[in-house]
């Protein structure tokens, strides 16, 4: 049986479609019940439905041999984990993103509003540019608009939160998507399995045009 680690949320239920697609289907997970563990003991998957930023902690502590997780959150949190697959799902950029009227100050550290400190900070580090953090955990666009931070460093999707918030993008530097992520000691023990469902991932995302990643 593989403990499959599921971001619920839109990302989730597109990987779900896609595992369902290729033999790993279980049914009840439509079911309209709080549940948070599925499994289909034939097709030897049990899904365990997680907060999206929870999924690499789920699969380095070994309560997933596998999980789904976006490349923002494995740069951000560098878990101890094989990154076996990039998906091709749920694509976005990281962005650099400030008030329309936002000019910037050389003389003063830059005040970056995010979710994602160290991405943020290595970020900035590249350019010797000073830095300070506002942690936040979600609405980030607010904090320029109120005069919380200078800056967010955030990811964007279609871009209508950008948009409809009235700022401005400065840089987009990371692409982002899904990736499909294993516990380091169920790929050896567990070998077998993983490696059939990593098999047929690749073929159906395939046209999608996934690449093998190394281990982080
Ligand atoms: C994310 C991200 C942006 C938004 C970008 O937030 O932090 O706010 O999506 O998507 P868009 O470009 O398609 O508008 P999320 O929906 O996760 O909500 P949050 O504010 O609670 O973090």
């Amino acid at each position: 049986m593989l403990n499959i680690a599921l971001p619920k949320g839109r990302l989730g239920d597109q990987v779900y479609e896609l595992l369902a697609s290729v033999g790993y289907d279980c049914k009840s997970i439509y079911d309209d019940n709080r549940k948070l563990v599925f499994e289909n003991e034939a097709a030897g998957v049990r899904y365990l439905l997680v907060k999206p930023i929870d999924v690499a902690i789920y699969v380095e502590h070994h309560a997933a041999d596998v999980g789904i997780v976006g490349k923002d959150i494995l740069l951000e949190s560098r878990p101890d984990v094989y990154e076996l697959l990039d998906l091709g799902l749920g694509r976005c950029r990281m962005c650099v993103a400030a008030r329309e009227d936002y000019a910037g100050d050389p003389d003063r550290p830059v005040r970056v509003a995010t979710k994602f400190p160290n991405i943020a900070k290595a970020h900035y580090a590249k350019m010797s540019r000073d830095i300070d953090i506002i942690k936040l955990n979600g609405s980030i666009e607010l904090a320029p608009i109120l005069g919380l931070s200078d800056v967010i460093v955030d990811i964007v999707e279609s871009g209508s939160t950008i948009r409809e918030n009235h700022l401005k993008i400065l840089e987009e530097f990371l692409a982002i998507s899904a990736r499909f992520i294993a516990n380091k000691s169920s790929y050896e023990f567990k070998n077998e399995e993983i490696n059939a469902m990593l098999g047929r991932l690749e073929d159906a995302a395939l046209k999608e045009g996934p690449h093998k990643t190394a281990a982080l």
